[in-house]
């Protein structure tokens, strides 16, 4: 029987100084993949809308869509923690839509939910989830959700103001019942201070190597996605190549009449 990681294996890692990692995963196999390699936290991630979807944004993918991916995901998961991004749009309404909206994910098989941004409002959301049964992770720094407000993809929290700031946030979040704080696009030594500032977990997503987990797209880390690749994110395999080639050689055998043999026929 596998020992299912849960919120309480997660701090545990902050509390022993220990790191924990997390991929995001949108499918099935994927996921399960993952899974036996010993990946901590599978992220369904909103960043599905461009690398599984194809869309430009991440606006573009609502809650629907994010449950369907959450089932598939959960589906193939044994041990992992399993959380999904709640989209655009889908917990600033009011917070009864965000309990309902969130719920519906746990319902999915997630154990958890991760939302962007800060402020009276977002903490909140945070407290209701909390008070409801569903962990948030709270994303701060970059927030893509956000960007049309940022300008653009800006790197977050670079003066020293910018970082208590940050910090600040963080706690509010933490306060209102967030058992981890996302930090995306954010100086390491910010994140370091934060990190050790505040009692939960921190996981970097380009926020440098102090944090107590990293966070990377899953299609980044195969070398899958290839429209565009943040700085930050780490290739270690070229699945776009190895795909090219195994759909070149189907073409090549099909066309020449090589697929299928006899032993391949019924
Ligand atoms: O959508 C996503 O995949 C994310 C991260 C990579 C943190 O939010």
């Amino acid at each position: 029987m596998v020992k299912k990681v849960t919120v309480n294996t997660l701090q545990k890692c902050k509390d022993n100084n220990e790191k924990f990692s997390v991929l995001t995963a949108y499918d099935y196999s994927t996921a399960k993949y993952l899974d036996e390699a010993g990946i901590d936290v599978i992220l369904i991630g909103d960043s599905l809308a461009m690398v599984a979807l194809g869309y430009e944004t991440t606006h573009a993918v609502g809650a629907d869509e994010m449950a369907i991916f959450t089932r598939a995901v959960a589906k193939g998961v044994e041990r992992a923690f399993v959380i999904t991004d709640m989209p655009f749009l889908s917990y600033h309404t009011n917070i009864s839509d965000a309990v309902k909206n969130c719920g519906e994910m746990i319902r999915c098989g997630a154990n958890a939910v991760k939302i962007e941004g800060f402020g009276d409002y977002i903490a909140e959301v945070v407290k209701r989830l909390t008070q409801s049964g569903i962990p948030v992770v709270s994303h701060l720094g970059f927030t893509p959700q956000f960007i049309n407000t940022l300008g653009g993809y800006k790197i977050q929290g670079k003066t020293e103001k910018a970082a208590q700031e940050l910090l600040k946030q963080a706690k509010e979040m933490r306060d209102a019942g967030a058992f981890a704080i996302l930090l995306e696009m954010v100086p390491a030594e910010t994140a370091k201070y934060i990190t050790e500032n505040i009692d939960i977990p921190t996981i970097s997503c380009g926020a440098g190597k102090h944090c107590t987990a990293q966070v990377l797209v899953s299609d980044d880390v195969f070398g899958k996605y290839s429209d565009f690749t943040p700085k930050f994110a780490r290739k270690y395999g070229d699945m776009k190549s190895l795909i090219l080639d195994c759909a070149k050689k189907f073409d090549y055998d099909v066309k020449n009449g090589l697929f299928p043999s006899d032993e391949e026929s019924f």
